[in-house]
């Protein structure tokens, strides 16, 4: 028997908890399918856990403030494991772990590793130090080494809608971020190590695929050809693989939605017409100061041409309010924007100074009072947009991807093309189908539904999952 194989049988259990982006997500799988070897499995209780991992984000306050809280819990439940004899490890990872370091085991000495996102495929090795050394491993370099070369394949399915991290890190430097400092510089992976995670989801039974990145859409690697690949050139390859039904991708900057990706959504009928394409802020003067490098007039212009493509697009942003020296005047210019863009959906957020980023040093701090109030009068106006939205698809028909059970008996919820939740009451064999849905009502964040063949008594359209695709 292998030394792989003895230790695998160990049977160790590990309890990860995600915060954050999409990104954190994808890691926490991919710490999953990288710890599988040592045998270790998945648990979803911290009691049981031979190993727990905080996946943590950085991006606003507090962040750090709530991981410690959390850290003080799974501290007593490791001093509760160890009266009867059974260790546990605890691992700080992400973006709070990339930014704090080696202060976090100084403040909290039981935390056994530290690592930051570029370097969890060291985790094995990590494992290994930290258990002979009683603690205290800290990784935080950006290696040379490209984290994607020494991932394992995907052993987990991630079910019928996966995550796919093609691009990874951030030299856009936007004055408020702490990003490009926590994930490190821009990266993308070859089309070949996406195009083969991708068919291994399929073949697990995912229909749909979410491309990741920070900057997804600064994607530029290197193709089938040996030359660069942009978004829009992968996306229009993806849509050619036997199974796949839906592709969508997130997070995108306006300075890099070149023609090749705008055209492809007029083109590729399998890529969702939704999308989410942050301005953050209306004025051109905070844009600047932001360090976009780009004005609200090219934004708009941006939107107008995805809407020339494709009609039914619809889009979703994420706004900062009182960013440092924002004015009321400011603050309009950004209602203005929410009005001519006319939002499905947005994410809004005051500006939380964040240590070591340009802003937070500037002194035309906006006060707290100010930005509740701003906060309050954007999201008024979004979320109205949101229910109008909704509400305007009351009556139409369209294809849903049922994913999850509603909180009531029977009760399925899935997707529509534009990121809707939808739910249906009748029938729960729907799970993980695409299926034609009428919307019959709207809320502030949902559909409901039914069956286009319980309103006209005709067999259900679905449309079947792939089960099994080329690998
Ligand atoms: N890469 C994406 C966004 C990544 S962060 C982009 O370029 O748009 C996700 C969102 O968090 C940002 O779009 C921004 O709206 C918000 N955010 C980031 N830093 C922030 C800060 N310091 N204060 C408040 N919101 C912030
Ligand atoms: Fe942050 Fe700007 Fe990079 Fe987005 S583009 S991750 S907001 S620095
Ligand atoms: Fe947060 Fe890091 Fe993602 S700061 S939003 S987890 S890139």
């Amino acid at each position: 028997m292998s030394a792989m194989q003895s230790e695998k049988q160990s049977e160790k259990k590990v309890f990860i908890k995600t915060y954050g982006c999409q990104m954190n997500v994808y890691d926490s799988v991919r710490m999953t399918d990288v710890l599988a070897p040592l045998g270790y499995s998945a648990t979803e209780s911290v009691d049981d856990a031979d190993l727990v991992i905080l996946n943590t984000c950085h991006i606003r306050e507090k962040a750090a403030e709530k991981v410690y809280s959390e850290l003080g819990r799974i501290r007593m439940q490791k001093e509760k494991r160890a009266k009867s004899g059974k260790p546990m490890m605890i691992g700080v990872a992400g973006c709070v772990a990339q930014a704090e370091g080696e202060e976090m085991i100084a403040r909290a000495p039981y935390i056994d590793m530290v690592f930051g996102p570029q370097s969890y495929h060291l985790l094995p090795e990590m494992v290994t130090k930290s258990v002979r050394a009683q603690g205290g491993v800290v990784e935080l370099d950006f290696p040379q080494e490209q984290k994607f070369d020494f991932l394992p394949e995907q052993t987990h399915a991630h079910g019928i809608s996966a995550f796919i991290s093609v691009q990874e890190g951030c030299d856009k430097f936007c004055t408020f971020c702490v990003v490009p400092y926590t994930r490190g510089a821009e990266y993308s992976r070859s089309v070949d190590a996406i195009v083969k995670e991708v068919k291994q989801q399929l073949a697990h039974g995912a229909v749909e695929v979410t491309l990741l990145g920070q900057n997804v859409n600064a994607y530029h690697g290197v193709g089938l050809d040996g030359k660069e690949w942009s978004l829009g050139r992968l996306i229009r390859h993806l849509a050619e693989l036997d199974g796949l039904k839906r592709i969508r991708y997130t997070t995108s900057h306006p300075r890099d939605m070149d023609e090749e990706l705008i055209s492809a959504h007029g083109e590729v009928d399998i890529l969702m017409p939704y999308l989410h394409l942050p301005i953050q802020a209306g004025s051109d003067k905070v844009l600047k100061a932001m360090n976009r490098k780009h004005t609200a007039a090219e934004y708009i212009r941006i939107i107008e041409r995805l809407r020339t493509v494709r009609p039914d697009m619809a889009f979703s942003g994420d706004f900062i309010v009182g960013f440092p020296g924002e004015s009321d005047q400011d603050f309009e210019a950004t209602l203005r924007v929410v009005e001519t863009v006319n939002y499905a959906q947005a994410y809004s957020f005051k500006y939380s100074p964040r240590p070591g980023t340009p802003a937070s040093t500037s002194t035309h701090q906006v006060d707290e009072a100010v930005k509740s109030d701003r906060l309050a009068q954007l999201q008024a106006l979004l979320n109205q947009q949101q229910l109008a939205f909704n509400r305007a698809k009351v009556g139409q028909v369209m294809p849903v991807l049922f994913e999850r059970d509603g909180r009531y008996e029977g009760q399925l919820i899935g997707k529509s093309p534009y990121m809707q939740s939808v739910y249906i009451n009748q029938s729960t064999h729907l799970m993980n189908q695409l299926v034609l849905v009428m919307i019959t009502q709207a809320f502030d964040n949902s559909l409901q539904g039914e069956l286009v063949d319980a309103m006209n008594a005709q067999t259900p359209q679905t449309i079947q999952p792939a089960r099994s695709a080329h690998v």
